[in-house]
């Protein structure tokens, strides 16, 4: 007879801050200390992440980066990346007069967001691109002009420190960005509200008119978004010889939303090109006084304010050095279908088996519930489970060292093979993200199997017992990884419907802070001002 002496592996050993005779009770594999933390790695696999750590946020960034999905769940963008929109791409500019821009201008990937511009008189011109633009682009929902975080990243660049007093202007902002880009040759910079969009600096240079278009005006029936008192709207006139309704102004807005929805998931806004080699990231652990800004604070509020002048004239020069040695380092690791990968492994199975362990979840005793997810957790492991990972004593929690060699190659899939020699500092960091995002979702699935291991031998108590701890790992490992993904509507919204998420300039009904996703046909996108 085996013993019976199994005990459930308590959750606060797992997740509290415990002190070991080392001295490290986390794993912290910062950054550039990548080396370092192979070496010692995984020897003491079952130590959680530091909580300061970042690899997960800056995963996610790599993960989301140009998907409109993730950048309007967690608005606040942390990533500059350099940029390409390649030779034939067209743009759209829409405006209330039929003049070419000579100023610095915003243009938009979609007719669609461009139509939404003037009302009694739209004119829509599309340009192409007649050699490849030199671009960045700021993650997050960087063209949302509000106060509190999706600008500061930029603004950090144009004045130096974030500038909420001047969230409003945005002319300014783009005039101020184009004299500091223009010693490195940028075109101009790409950011996102309900869609994407690139400001450009000089029209005339490296793009060509294709169209401009007089359109037909639009019926104003309802409110236009405008804050503060209602506007009376403008006298619309249907061309002469027009029959019938014009198109409608809500509508018009409607389908700018929809055309930004094309853009949700990967791949993405497929017309801007990344260069990972040169991703600044404000989530670099060694800008401390974003480390301290962040206690205490919740996701959605991780801002770049309290950023010191210190870590400011840092995030400056590796910028600088960035834009100026791009072309002569660095690998063709591609970081975005890296990230991807572990994301479409992970995402389903992960909410299946949170499922799985949930009271939700409807079986004949917890005997059954347990062995269903045992069986899900094999599933996730039997890439890395080769036939000596078994305890040399039971119960397997009384010395987890057994399952050390399943944990690394589980956690180093993706990145056990590139040399960190040829990577630039900025891939460095992005492969440590990756590596230790892979950790701790594989360091959670390995503690998952010390419980399960031998649960089908329990009686139904241990079982409930083992499926509650089960449950409380899957359910923190999803809220430390926050993916984006697990944000749905549920049921899925009908045809004509999209999902929405509250974004700048924000709809009637919205809570800038709940998101919560919600169905909107075309009559809900109402603007939250009136
Ligand atoms: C504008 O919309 C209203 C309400 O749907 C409709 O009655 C009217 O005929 C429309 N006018 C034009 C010019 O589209
Ligand atoms: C996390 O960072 C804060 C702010 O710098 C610091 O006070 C705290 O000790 C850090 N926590 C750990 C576990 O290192
Ligand atoms: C279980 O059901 C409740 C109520 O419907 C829901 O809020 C919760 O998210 C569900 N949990 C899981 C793990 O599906
Ligand atoms: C756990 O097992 C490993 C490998 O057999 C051994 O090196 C280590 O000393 C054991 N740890 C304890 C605390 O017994």
């Amino acid at each position: 007879m085996r013993c019976k002496l199994h005990r459930v592996f308590p959750l606060l050993l797992v997740t509290a801050a415990f002190s070991l005779p080392s001295g490290r009770p986390y794993h912290n594999g910062d950054g550039l200390h990548q080396a370092a933390f192979q070496v010692q790695g995984f020897l003491e696999w079952e130590f959680p992440p530091d909580p300061n750590s970042t690899h997960h946020l800056i995963f996610n960034g790599v993960n989301g980066l140009l998907q409109r999905w993730p950048n309007t769940f967690r608005r606040n963008g942390h990533s500059i990346v350099p940029a390409t929109i390649p030779t034939g791409t067209v743009l759209y500019h829409g405006r209330t007069d039929n003049r070419v821009p000579d100023v610095p201008e915003w243009f938009a990937f979609d007719f669609e967001h461009s139509y939404v511009f003037g009302i009694s008189s739209c004119y829509v011109i599309s340009v192409q691109a007649k050699r490849p633009l030199r671009l960045l682009y700021f993650d997050g929902s960087s063209a949302a002009t509000m106060k509190d975080g999706p600008m500061d990243s930029q603004d950090i660049i144009a004045w130096g420190k974030p500038r909420p007093d001047k969230y409003t202007s945005d002319r300014e902002r783009l005039k101020v960005l184009c004299d500091w880009g223009r010693p490195f040759g940028l075109d101009g910079f790409v950011r996102m509200e309900f869609h994407f969009e690139v400001m450009i600096c000089d029209v005339a240079d490296g793009l060509e008119v294709v169209t401009l278009l007089d359109l037909m005006p639009k019926n104003v029936t309802g409110p236009i978004n405008h804050p503060g008192p209602r506007p009376a709207p403008p006298p619309v006139y249907p061309p002469p010889g027009w029959r019938g309704s014009l198109p409608g102004y809500g509508r018009t807005r409607f389908e700018a939303y929809v055309a930004g929805g094309w853009h949700n998931l990967a791949p993405g806004e497929t017309r801007v090109q990344l260069d990972y080699t040169g991703l600044i990231t404000f989530y670099d652990p060694t800008l401390s006084s974003l480390v301290e800004a962040r206690q205490g604070k919740d996701r959605s509020h991780h801002s770049l304010e309290g950023i010191s002048a210190v870590d400011t004239a840092r995030v400056h020069a590796e910028l600088q050095y960035v834009l100026t040695h791009e072309q002569t380092s660095g690998s063709s690791v591609d970081w975005g279908s890296i990230a991807r990968v572990v994301v479409e492994r992970y995402a389903d199975r992960l909410e299946y088996l949170r499922f799985l362990l949930s009271p939700n979840a409807t079986f004949t005793d917890a005997t059954e519930q347990a062995f269903t997810a045992r069986s899900q957790l094999l599933v996730m492991l039997a890439p890395y489970m080769t036939t000596v990972d078994v305890p040399q004593q039971l119960p397997a929690s009384a010395n987890v060292s057994w399952l050390a060699p399943v944990v690394r190659r589980c956690a180093t899939t993706q990145t056990s093979r590139i040399p960190l020699g040829m990577l630039t500092p900025q891939e460095v960091r992005i492969h440590a993200a990756v590596e230790n995002t892979l950790r701790e979702i594989c360091r959670r699935l390995a503690l998952l199997w010390v419980q399960f291991f031998d649960v089908e031998g329990e009686n139904k108590a241990m079982a409930a017992e083992v499926i509650e701890v089960g449950h409380r790992h899957v359910d923190e490992l999803m809220s430390w990884l926050d993916w984006s993904l697990w944000v749905r509507c549920e049921p899925a919204c009908d045809l004509g419907e999209i999902c929405y998420l509250p974004s700048w300039p924000f709809l009637k009904g919205d809570d800038p802070y709940d998101m919560t996703p919600r169905c909107i046909a075309p009559e809900d996108a109402v603007p939250y001002y009136m």
